[in-house]
């Protein structure tokens, strides 16, 4: 007999799929754990056994195939039977340790990062969540500071559109992303990894890595601040947020509507039981100053008050309403356009009303300072 024997032949085919890189961690299947076994048969089959990372991995028929490929290309292997199973929890969780092992995926806005990283967050959608994270971004890079913004709505994102960066696609160095710049804020967002206006329907787990990677891929440098525009509710990505960045604060939106303050309130329970602090909570879309004087409250008025008094049950500091948002046109249209309104309009009164909460931030001072620490003095 000549040639490899059959252990051999099994070694060059596990070597042939360290070629095959899966798409979306980027890194060699053999290095993420995936290959659960090889072995080749006399009559050259090859098995290999394929873990996936989980059920419904979008990605699954691409490394089916590009292994059934890798495989079938060794010297001697005539055909390749490839089984489909999916990792253990604790292969996963091997699997993550392994990813936040390379200095190139640590996160970068961990518990000792000086950058203060802000969460806006709410219990229904369509409060203005995206609208305040825009125009507190831009008001703050307006005042100096360096600021980034992660927009974790992946199924509305919106943020691109608000900033002017409509169709804008982040650069690509090996596994830095270098997030686009909109009115001097830097952005990153599910929006620009997809094509046009492609629905993203992604389980938990996918969600959780691409929060993870916009947190440790994207390159944003020494930033002051980190705003996260967060979907409505207590869903996958809050709770992925809060694991992954316990110390960011949190900004509760509501309407003016009494109604709405208990589902409010709960989006801020959520955050507070992740160990996330809430800071305070503004009033959206409160009344709208008439031409005759008048007040028009279309949403009614008291929400604010109302979640903030509910949420400062439970916590040693009571939390502040920072702002009374009212209804402005001018808010809207320019958000369509591109612009946020402290910057298209600087003297509306909603521009006016946002200004104050981004002058409130910049005062509270970078860095550890105030921040509860790990351990209690008796
Ligand atoms: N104060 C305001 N006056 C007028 N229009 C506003 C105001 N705030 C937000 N809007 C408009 O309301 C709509 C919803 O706002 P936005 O997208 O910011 O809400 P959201 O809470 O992020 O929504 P979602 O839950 O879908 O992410 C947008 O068209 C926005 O321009
Ligand atoms: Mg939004």
């Amino acid at each position: 007999m000549t040639g490899a024997g059959h252990g051999t032949r099994s070694a060059e085919v596990l070597a042939a799929l360290a070629g095959v890189i899966d798409p979306e961690i980027r890194r060699p299947i053999t290095e993420l754990g995936m290959i659960g076994g090889v072995t080749v048969d006399e009559a050259g089959k090859a098995t290999v056994a394929l873990k996936l990372t989980i059920v419904g991995c979008p990605a699954a028929d691409t490394i089916e195939r590009d292994v059934r490929e890798a495989a079938a290309s060794v010297d001697g292997i005539n055909s390749v039977l490839v089984e489909v199973t999916v990792m253990t929890k604790d292969e996963r969780a091997a699997l993550t340790e392994t990813l936040r092992g390379g200095r190139a995926r640590t996160l970068q806005f961990g518990p000792d990062s000086l950058t203060r990283v802000y969460a806006i967050t709410s219990g229904k959608g369509g409060v203005g969540k995206s609208t305040i994270a825009a125009n507190l971004a831009v008001a703050l890079a307006e005042r100096g500071l360096s600021v980034g913004i992660v927009d974790a709505d992946v199924f509305g994102f919106s943020i691109p559109g608000i900033l002017g960066l409509e169709g804008a696609k982040p650069t690509q160095v090996d596994q830095m992303i270098l997030p686009p710049i909109g009115h001097g804020v830097k952005v990153i967002s599910i929006g620009m990894f997809v094509d046009g206006n492609a629905a993203v329907s992604w389980r938990g787990p996918i969600l959780h890595r691409t929060i993870q990677q916009f947190l440790s891929d994207v390159f944003f440098g020494d930033l002051d601040v980190l705003l996260l525009d967060l979907p409505p509710g207590t869903g996958d990505i809050a709770l992925s947020l809060g694991q992954l960045l316990p110390q960011a604060e949190v900004i509760v939106v509501t309407t003016p509507q009494p109604a709405a303050a208990e589902v409010a309130e709960r989006s801020g329970l959520v955050a507070r039981q992740m160990g996330q602090k809430v800071i305070g909570v503004i009033e959206n879309m409160s009344g709208a100053l008439q031409d005759d004087g008048s007040l028009l409250e279309i949403f009614g008025s008291g929400g604010g008050a109302e979640v903030a008094a509910r949420l400062s049950r439970g916590q040693d500091e009571p939390v502040p309403v920072l702002a009374s948002i009212p209804i402005s046109l001018q808010t809207r249209i320019s958000g369509d356009a591109g612009t946020p309104i402290v910057l298209s309009s600087p003297s509306d009164p909603a521009a006016l009303a946002l200004s104050t909460v981004a002058d409130g931030l910049v005062s509270r001072r970078r860095g550890l300072a105030g921040r509860k620490l790990g351990v209690s003095v008796r």
